[in-house]
């Protein structure tokens, strides 16, 4: 079939590569002359595993291309994606520009029968706004009869496990309106996810608003398993209680399941943070409070102090003249991302403390050092006492503790007795839990992890 994605960013650009791989005809439309440019070229502007690859495969064939020219893309599909972005606005409501402009481009250029896929994102009652948006286009150019359905089609991949999460998806949500275009529309999208559906139909059809709210739904349910059990685990480590053995306890109940019930520095990411906002103030906009999400919330940013808490806990609140190496800065492994990383509310909290950070990262030095740059605007200076180091081990030459922040695989299984030699005192702030208490004690460390007390 004949895809056109609408806005190449993250979810864009893994929807239209994974749908070429599917065997369809996609070309993926970007505003950003510059991310068109080097997508065309063979780079890509985001880490995340498999993607690259996957690309450069289906652009060779054919079957992938990147434009800028809005008539030719939506003139392209017989299916158009919105997948660009909502980001926050400043009373948390989900922004809607960007995607009531990508309609009035589809509106200014449609010709003929289009399904419009609302993939980004949005609040309830955005499908219909899209879809008067695109009727409004369409009278302007005196088509007023022109046909187009909006269909809402959440998406529920995990940065850093994208691709696989497309390919393999557990649920394909659609939601479409209840009249001949909805039906029209349904049957193309029916055809477009067919081989997600071999073996096993995953599909679920329900209405646009419905949709819409269950991706709300999907990701404030697991910001709420997570803020939970982070609660628990700061009383865990009060009461002399293993949060893990906890999690294991309560993980093999099928009613609960084991996952998403790590404890950790708090839920980061582009996603969970703005979703769970955005829910919040729908909420409040129809007159109802959220309360059990506005206390996910707020527990979620009282976590994101847990470490500062503990190296605080351990040498006091005035750190001039202490270095700390710090492992893994982007919100959550295989990723490059640094949108609402637990790591910028450390480093900064160290550096005003007067401490030295050595941090190392695999991907995300580059963009932890804009987004650093950024919080810390008005206290340029210092920068100047955060460097980085190449390898892991590297950064601990010196430090008087090790600070984790995000599991990244490298730093699951170190040489213990390395370790104690390089750092200046044999001390392991740990907001992963990567490590068993017992073992770090035998090794001679002093191991502080999140509701794991020794
Ligand atoms: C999340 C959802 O998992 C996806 O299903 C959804 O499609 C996506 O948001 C989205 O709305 O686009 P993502 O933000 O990429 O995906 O990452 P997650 O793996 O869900 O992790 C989110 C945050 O929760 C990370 O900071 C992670 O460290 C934290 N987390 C996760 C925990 O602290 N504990 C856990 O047990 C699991």
């Amino acid at each position: 079939m004949n895809v056109t994605i609408i806005g190449s960013g993250y979810v864009g650009l893994v929807t239209g590569t994974c749908l070429a791989d599917l065997g369809n005809h996609v070309v993926c439309l970007d505003l950003d002359q510059r991310k068109i440019d080097l997508l065309n070229s063979g780079g890509v502007p985001i880490y995340e595993p498999g993607l690259d690859a996957l690309i450069q495969s289906n652009a060779e064939a054919g079957r992938l291309s990147f434009t800028t020219d809005v008539a030719a893309a939506v003139t392209h599909g017989e299916i158009l994606f919105i997948a660009v972005g909502t980001p926050p606005d400043e009373d948390g409501s989900a922004d809607l520009k960007h995607v009531l402009a990508a309609a009035r481009s589809i509106g200014q250029h449609l010709r003929g029968f289009k399904v419009v896929v609302d993939k980004s994102t949005v609040p309830v009652g955005t499908g219909e706004k899209v879809a008067a948006v695109l009727r409004d286009a369409l009278a302007a150019r005196d088509l007023p009869d022109a046909g187009f359905s909006v269909v809402s089609n959440p998406e529920f991949l995990k940065e850093g496990a994208a691709v696989e999460d497309f390919m393999r998806p557990d649920r394909i949500v659609l939601g479409v309106d209840d009249d001949e275009a909805g039906q029209r529309a349904l049957a193309l999208m029916r055809r477009l996810y067919a081989p997600f559906n071999r073996n096993h139909e995953r599909t679920r059809v329900m209405d646009v608003r419905s949709a819409e709210f269950t991706k709300y739904a999907a990701n404030a349910m697991l910001a709420t398993r997570i803020s939970f059990m982070n609660d628990l685990a700061n009383l865990a480590d009060r009461v002399g209680v293993d949060i893990e053995l906890v999690r294991q306890g309560i993980g093999s109940d099928p009613r609960i399941g084991y996952s998403f019930l790590y404890a950790g520095t708090g839920y980061g990411g582009s996603c969970f943070p703005k979703d769970v906002q955005a829910l919040v103030h729908t909420a409040r906009e129809h007159g109802q409070r959220l309360r059990v999400l506005e206390a996910v919330e707020a527990v979620n940013e009282d976590q994101k102090q847990v470490l500062v808490r503990k190296v605080f806990d351990a040498f006091g609140p005035d750190l001039a003249g202490r270095r700390f190496a710090l492992w893994g800065l982007a919100f959550k492994p295989n990723t490059d991302d640094m949108r609402a990383a637990p790591s910028r509310v450390l480093v900064a909290a160290l550096l005003r403390a007067g401490a030295e950070i050595v941090a190392h990262d695999p991907v995300a030095r580059d963009e932890a050092l804009h987004a650093l740059r950024q919080d810390l605007a008005a206290e340029p200076a210092l920068l100047e006492r955060l460097r980085f180091a190449d390898k892991p081990m590297q950064a601990l030459e010196g430090a008087d503790a090790l600070v984790i922040v995000t599991e990244w695989k490298a730093y699951r299984s170190p040489n213990l007795a390395a370790m104690k030699a390089l750092l200046k005192q044999p001390l392991v702030v740990d907001g992963r839990n990567l490590y068993e208490p017992e073992a770090m004690q035998r090794a001679g460390f002093r191991y502080l992890a999140v509701g794991r007390p020794m």
